[in-house]
């Protein structure tokens, strides 16, 4: 594993800085307060070409590394995670499953325009009573010959209401267990399809969650991804990658929460001197670098076996659960160095500890990564492909 960032990498992560800096900090914490969608920064973030980065170019992506995407993703976290789950989201799970495993068709027609940002794409896999249990799904897509008849409700689906794309996952033959699960195209603007109201949500307020409601939506046939009873695969397939974006994510708030405490740090003054080279916050300080750095290079890492072609789940479940559960206690810490000013949304800390504690839930809970991990060491099944110097 090199770890130094080639030029372009350079490029992508300096461009993603500068957008954030410009584009999304000015308005994060009234988007926040507002649970406002940042409508007008996703049109920027469009144009930037942060919708489809990792796509070839021949469906207008950015034909990028996932190392790149990381890059990207870990500087809009810094400040805003509603605006990087859309992103992640479009990427990860929507652009990516269409790219590897659509047909030609599904590619042109779908995937050509979720790149653009023309089509956002939501990724429906969670149920009121299947989010960790994926196979439990209610959600029914039964056979009708050229088509499936779709039933059921999906909960807390990111771009819930702003999406024109939904991937969803269905039970169409229930003895057939995982086996029996289908992954279907369905557009937003179909008869029976209804989106539940927006959630009102501790964190990544901003970002658009809705339960969605399906009432016997015709979806054709063309519009399976796969064969007959791929679906569970696909999503367990396209989690893997998933997970490498929100570990990410995480990276990001996690580092964005440090630099705030530092630079607090050295401005406040207390007992005569700035509060940095008080040991009691010298060792925060130092604490939160080391696990930053820690989580960085399993985040790059997974990155970098995706980028290779290597197995890559058992190094983003990795990458996922060191990386929220740094972000989660790198926060908390900052709003500590902060005393009372990291309890008011103005110095932007509080929110980065909201932000925090969904990396620790969605696209799998830790729980989850820790069942993937444990079976894999179980197995004797740890991937170490090359020396990591
Ligand atoms: N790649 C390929 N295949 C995989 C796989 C992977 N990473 N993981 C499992 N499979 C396969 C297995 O090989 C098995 O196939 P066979 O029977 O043919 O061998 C099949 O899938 C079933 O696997 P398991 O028996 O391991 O399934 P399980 O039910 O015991 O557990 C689980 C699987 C890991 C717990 C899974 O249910 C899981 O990941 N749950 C979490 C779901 C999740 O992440 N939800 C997030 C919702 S999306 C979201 O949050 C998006 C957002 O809004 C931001």
């Amino acid at each position: 594993m090199i770890y130094e960032l080639t030029e372009e990498q350079l490029a992508v992560q300096e461009a993603a800085r500068e957008f954030t800096q410009n584009v999304l900090k000015p308005g994060v914490i009234d988007r926040d307060r507002d649970m406002k969608y940042p409508k007008e920064e996703v049109e920027k973030m469009k144009e930037m070409g942060f919708m489809g980065m990792m796509v070839d170019p021949a469906y207008n992506g950015g034909g990028m590394d996932t190392i790149s995407y990381v890059l990207a993703m870990e500087e809009l976290s810094k400040v805003d995670s509603s605006a990087s789950v859309i992103m992640s989201v479009n990427n990860s799970l929507v652009c990516w499953g269409i790219e590897e495993y659509g047909s030609e068709d599904q590619k042109q027609k779908y995937l050509s325009k979720l790149t653009t940002g023309e089509f956002i794409g939501a990724f429906c896999l969670s149920e009121p009573e299947a989010g960790s249990d994926a196979t439990s799904q209610r959600t029914t897509a039964i056979d009708m010959g050229d088509h499936y008849l779709l039933n059921g409700t999906k909960n807390w689906i990111t771009n819930g209401g702003t999406s024109d794309v939904h991937l969803v996952i269905a039970q169409s033959n229930k003895e057939a267990g995982h086996r029996g699960i289908n992954v279907l195209i369905v557009e937003a603007g179909w008869d029976g399809v209804q989106i539940g109201g927006k959630e009102d949500k501790l964190g990544i307020r901003a970002s658009d969650t809705h339960s969605i409601m399906y009432s016997d939506v015709k979806v054709p046939k063309a519009n399976r991804i796969g064969e007959d009873g791929f679906g569970f695969k696909f999503a367990m397939k396209t989690l893997a990658g998933g997970r490498i974006g929100i570990a990410a994510q995480a990276l990001g708030i996690a580092a964005g929460a440090y630099e705030l405490a530092l630079a607090y740090s050295k401005e406040r003054e207390a007992f005569g001197k700035p509060i940095h080279k008080h040991q009691a916050i010298a060792f925060k300080l130092a604490d939160m670098a080391t696990r930053i750095e820690a989580a960085r290079l399993l985040v790059y890492r997974a990155a970098w076996l995706k980028d290779i072609g290597e197995k890559y789940d058992t190094a983003s479940a990795m990458a996922k659960v060191f990386a929220s559960e740094t972000a989660m206690w790198v926060t908390t810490e900052a709003v500590q160095v902060h005393g009372g000013y990291g309890f008011v949304k103005e110095y932007h800390v509080e929110r980065l500890m909201r932000d925090a504690k969904i990396t620790q839930i969605y696209e799998g809970t830790s729980e989850i990564q820790r069942i993937v991990l444990s079976r894999d060491v179980l197995r004797d099944k740890l991937y170490m492909p090359m020396p990591l110097s």
